[in-house]
């Protein structure tokens, strides 16, 4: 391939991949079939490059790192897209702007033309892209690689925009990291004293854990409750935000650790590191000390995408209800979630209160929000760590229940149970 014979743009894929995987000291290349990337994000240097050469060089520029004029043939294996820009129906619902979408609905053009599948979510496990255990994948998006390595048990590192652009033309990445089997063993064991077997608290074990081990591999017990899909969401994201974490381990629950002792492999089981209630607490608290004002003018749920059952609850929770002038709630969802739940009746529910329903981004993602607004409320620890940072505004994090009536009263009340 790097000599060429697939045709110049999978060489220089192929360059890219060698030269990544030489700096790692990686001894080989593994094969991949499954690719989870971006190449549709609309950026300035992307319009730049767009305008003057086309988007054949903004792919080999962006997604190769290639100053090669190079024509991009179809991907090789199955890639999709993650998150992105807000698309066109968000235009005159959120403060997007016009422009942003035209550029991303031309490289939508672009990718779907050349095999990309746009799921346009971070969390492509839900819709759609599900990879099976043992499987090497290349893939972005913090939330998204810790939930493949260890929810499904398949096995990627957090590539990044040029790494999976070359994966995707050439169906392989450096085998290293998380690909080898003495990378996946746990690092840290933590025994929870706090019974976790809620969403919110799911979220605060996760933020803490990830806090302490930083880029290791945490092995969670103790008095844990059996978690859904949608807390593993959380938790992951949670482990991924505070540390840099890419796998976690629950014995007897997740995949490749079906005891304690597998979990470390041939290690033998460090010292229990105990997860306390002061613990939990001080986790709150951190993920709160962004938020002085009670006046709540913006509620953000759905950090990564809601699931269904997350949509129906927030649907239960403001049936019949309005949220309150001058506050807004935004649900984000993946696109082909969104359209479930509108043909079972939950975001004419959510929409008659008044909240929105939007998909393909979010406020983070999109340094995206209403208006003037100044203090926002999420049931998300991601969501409570960055865009405080991203956007300059105060935030409380709390449980869905205490956002959906922070939206209906503008008042933050919420508080540790
Ligand atoms: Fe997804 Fe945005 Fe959260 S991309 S993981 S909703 S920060």
């Amino acid at each position: 391939m790097r000599d060429g014979v697939e045709g110049e743009a999978v060489a220089a894929a192929m360059d890219l991949l060698i030269r990544y995987g030489e700096g790692l000291d990686a001894e080989r290349l593994c094969e991949v079939r499954n690719v989870a990337g971006t190449s549709t994000q609309p950026t300035p240097a992307k319009q730049k490059i767009v305008a003057e050469h086309g988007w054949d060089k903004a792919f080999a520029v962006i997604n190769l790192d290639s100053d090669q004029d190079l024509s991009i043939p179809s991907m090789k294996v199955p890639t999709c897209q993650l998150q992105h820009g807000f698309g066109a129906d968000a235009i005159g619902t959120i403060p997007y702007r016009q422009e942003l979408v035209q550029q991303q609905e031309d490289a939508e053009a672009f990718a779907s033309d050349r095999g990309i599948n746009i799921l346009a979510t971070c969390t492509p496990y839900q819709v759609g892209n599900l990879p099976v255990r043992g499987e090497h994948i290349a893939w972005m998006e913090s939330s998204a690689v810790i939930y493949a390595n260890s929810v499904i048990g398949a096995k990627s590192n957090c590539e990044g925009t040029a790494s999976t652009g070359a994966a995707s033309l050439t169906g392989r990445v450096p085998y290293w990291g998380n690909h080898l089997d003495e990378n996946r063993y746990g690092t840290h064991l933590f025994s929870s004293e706090v019974r976790i077997d809620s969403f919110l608290d799911w979220g605060l074990f996760g933020y803490h854990v990830g806090g302490i081990v930083q880029e290791e591999r945490p092995v969670l017990t103790g008095e844990l409750g059996l978690p859904t899909a949608t807390d593993l969401k959380h938790l992951g994201a949670a482990l991924a935000t505070s540390g840099g974490v890419e796998i976690f381990r629950m014995p007897g629950f997740t995949p490749e650790a079906p005891t304690l002792e597998a979990a470390f492999g041939d290690q033998p089981v460090p010292t229990e590191i105990a997860y306390t209630s002061e613990d939990r607490r001080r986790a709150y608290e951190t993920l709160n000390d962004q938020g002085s004002s009670d006046d709540v003018d913006f509620v953000l749920l759905g950090c990564p995408h809601a699931s269904l059952e997350q949509i129906r609850e927030i649907a239960s929770l403001l049936d019949g209800k309005t949220l309150h002038e001058g506050t807004e709630l935004w649900v984000m969802t993946p696109r082909a979630l969104r359209s479930v739940a509108q043909r079972n009746g939950d975001i004419a529910t959510i929409q008659a209160a008044g909240g929105k329903v939007l998909t393909d981004s979010c406020p983070a993602m999109s340094r995206t929000a209403p208006k003037g607004c100044q203090v926002f409320a999420t049931d998300s620890a991601k969501q409570a760590h960055y865009l405080p940072a991203i956007l300059g505004i105060e935030a409380w994090f709390g449980t869905t229940r205490e956002c959906v009536e922070a939206a209906l009263t503008g008042t933050w009340r919420g508080e540790l149970a």
